[in-house]
């Protein structure tokens, strides 16, 4: 696994416990989640024991711990987006790539997310593609979402 360069990252912010989620934040940009190594090097470097390191990289649902996939698929499991049919949605990419929420594809290609309010409840049920909002999803939109991904990604690799 290839060293992580933290120093543009902690340039500035050493010993200063209070820029920790800036510093999760900025990790997270570069690398796409936050990786144990990295979070070892942060406790010790802001000086924030690494059990709190932890606790405020698990608590906010903008950090992963986990390498996440090209894909990134969100998708709001709150009350509004529920009752409008959020569970079909979570039902399709269960089927259609065979991974239940929180994991990645074994190709690295998707990672399926859950999440309780994205704050847009009357255009529900919502679903984020990396980081581009779709209101008023269906199983079968989300099927065609899916599968235009994929398809990109081998048009990609045939070129
Ligand atoms: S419940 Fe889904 S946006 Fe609010």
């Amino acid at each position: 696994m290839a060293k992580i360069n933290l120093d543009s990252i902690l340039e500035g912010r050493r010993s200063q416990p209070h820029m920790l989620i800036e510093v999760l934040l900025d990790l997270q940009d570069q690398e796409g989640y936050l990786p144990e190594e990295a979070l070892k090097t942060v406790s010790k470097e802001l000086g924030v024991p690494l059990v709190d390191v932890y606790r405020v990289a698990r608590f906010y649902k903008a950090f992963s711990l986990k390498p996440r996939g090209k894909n990134v698929i969100t998708i709001c499991t709150g009350t509004a987006c529920h009752v409008r049919g959020s569970h079909l949605l979570v039902n399709q990419v269960r089927g259609q790539l065979n991974i239940e929420p929180g994991d990645t594809t074994p190709d690295g290609q998707f990672t399926v997310e859950c999440v309780n309010c994205l704050g847009a409840c009357a255009l529900g049920p919502i679903v984020v593609h990396n980081g581009s909002y779709c209101d008023h999803m269906t199983p079968g939109k989300l099927r065609k979402k899916i599968d235009k991904a994929a398809g990109k990604k081998k048009e990609a690799q045939d070129a």
